[in-house]
């Protein structure tokens, strides 16, 4: 008997053994692979698009995301999962919810319904309910204009498992091709849910008690903004300035960005609980980079909005040359409002949690730049950085990632135009796409002499946050070998008073 039982514990250590070694082994192979993000979420295989659902709720950031599990390209949607307690490292979860006889799983949002409004909480549980689109791929095939439609699904473990309601769906499509991508909000001074919905070139918002049953408030937005295509993956939400109440919408099209593609457009405003009235005429973007696309905010964060987008952008999203996986997320950015002239501006900066893969920081003071060889004096590149710039007078430059191979990536400021740019026409393999090899622009708004300019850069992508978040822009890249050598021009000499150079641990190590 003694002896049976040490065989099966010798048989279990072996086996377990052997399934970690193959899991780490596995892991090793994927986190090195050519073109994966070292200090951004991506799958560790197949397709993502738009971050969903998400929630925090009892310590933990969820990340629900567009997910096709058995395919490298874009397919029957399902949810996929991942979690975190710092909003840095992840750690990828079982698929969380799955295609039905509605249709596969399109975008959408998660709550914690903490007054048990939708009635799913059991003796006095809290459930969790997440808000999506039930895309009815047959009926789009048919050529009907009804295949999208609204449908919920509730989670009484903290997220690891959903049950689908049986009264889906429970917003039934009016006869508009393009009606998706639900993100609801508790709107306490009425005691109601807000479901912000795009519906094709606006939006339209509709409040619930109970999160089953939706009644339609009001429309915004045909005849303000960007239109160049269809609108997607709204949010609405308050950010604080000053002790003022600033509501916010932000609204991602396709086509139609500032520099080709996808991309997010915000408007700051008003709501009243039943309709949004704009403070702008002007159009506005989040993000002026091609790759941050139908990024949306965690709910139940209090005070603080933390905003994550798809790096990527649907021009070549499928084709972009990674194999394993394609798709992975910006950084998580906090969002606060900035005021210019007396216009409100949203600003994004990486959340305070990066400090926490901060390695050596090597600070560099008064650098009268002509052409600065910035890693002769840090180091070779070898991973990711965050390169951190003050200046009191603000002049053109460039800043330029490169390889031995003559590939070159240029991030930087131009004085002529006030704009801000990356250039990926020498970054390596563009030849995916026609239109990738571009230089993209965005305008500077901050009227400061001075700027602050954060660039983090990991393997295959650069995030530019200028003047504290004003200005930002996100592209994506892929050099056939990886970009070692940083060099700063300015035929205007610009003074940097400081530079501060970071390394970046890889979120993946030591989990
Ligand atoms: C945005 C989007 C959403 C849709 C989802 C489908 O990228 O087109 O509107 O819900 O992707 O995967």
């Amino acid at each position: 008997m003694k002896r049976k039982k040490s065989i099966i514990l010798i048989c279990s250590l072996i086996t377990g053994l052997f399934f970690s070694t193959v899991s780490a082994q596995s892991k090793t192979e994927w986190m090195n692979e050519q073109y994966r993000p070292q200090v951004h979420f991506s799958p560790a295989a197949n397709w993502m698009n738009d971050p969903n659902g998400m929630v925090y709720y009892k310590g933990i950031y969820h990340l629900f995301f567009q997910y096709h599990p058995s395919s490298s390209i874009w397919g029957p949607m399902h949810w996929g999962h991942a979690t975190s307690t710092d909003l840095i490292h992840w750690k990828h979860e079982p698929t969380a919810i799955y295609p039905d006889s509605l249709g596969t799983i399109f975008s959408g949002s998660a709550v914690v319904d903490k007054n048990n409004t939708s009635g799913f909480g059991k003796k006095g549980q809290i459930p969790m309910v997440a808000i999506f689109t039930h895309h009815n791929t047959k009926g789009e095939r048919a050529g009907k204009n009804d295949f999208q439609n609204q449908s919920i699904a509730y989670s009484l473990d903290e997220g690891k498992s959903w049950t689908k309601y049986a009264g889906n769906p429970v917003l039934k499509n009016p006869g508009i091709t393009d009606f998706r991508d639900p993100k609801v909000m508790w709107y306490e001074e009425s005691k109601k849910w807000i479901m912000t919905l795009a519906t094709k070139d606006h939006i339209t918002f509709y409040s619930s008690k109970n999160l089953k049953q939706w009644v339609k408030e009001s429309e915004f937005g045909s005849a303000i903004g960007a239109h160049g295509g269809v609108w997607e993956c709204p949010d609405l939400f308050s950010l604080n300035y000053q002790g003022k109440k600033i509501w916010v919408l932000l609204v991602s099209i396709n086509p139609g960005g500032p520099n080709g593609g996808s991309a997010t457009q915000y408007f700051t405003g008003n709501f009243n609980g039943k309709t949004f009235t704009a403070f702008q005429t002007d159009t506005r973007w989040l993000d002026y980079g091609t790759d941050n696309y139908a990024g949306i905010t965690w709910s139940n964060t209090g005070n603080r909005k933390i905003f994550i987008g798809w790096m990527n952008n649907w021009q070549y999203a499928n084709v972009v040359p990674t194999t394993q996986w394609r798709g992975a997320t910006t950084l998580p950015r906090e969002l606060a409002v900035q005021k210019v002239d007396n216009h409100y501006y949203i600003a994004s900066l990486p959340v305070k949690e990066l400090k926490l893969i901060q390695n050596k920081t090597k600070l560099i003071e008064n650098i009268k730049v002509e052409n600065y060889n910035l890693t002769a004096n840090t180091g070779s590149l070898n991973g990711p950085v965050m390169v951190q710039l003050l200046t009191d007078k603000l002049e053109s430059f460039n800043f330029i990632l490169s390889n031995e191979l003559g590939e070159q990536l240029v991030a930087g400021y131009d004085k002529p135009t006030n704009q801000f740019f990356i250039d990926r026409t020498k970054s390596g393999n563009t030849s995916f796409e026609i239109g990738f090899a571009e230089r993209h622009t965005a305008p500077r708004i901050s009227k400061q002499p001075g700027s602050r300019i954060t660039l983090v850069i990991d393997r295959a992508s650069i995030e530019l946050f200028a003047d504290d978040g004003l200005s930002v822009m996100t592209d994506i890249f892929f050099p056939n070998k990886p970009f070692n050598q940083i060099h700063i021009q300015s035929q205007n000499r610009l003074l940097i008073k400081k530079l501060e150079y970071t390394g970046l641990n890889s979120i993946w190590q030591n989990r």
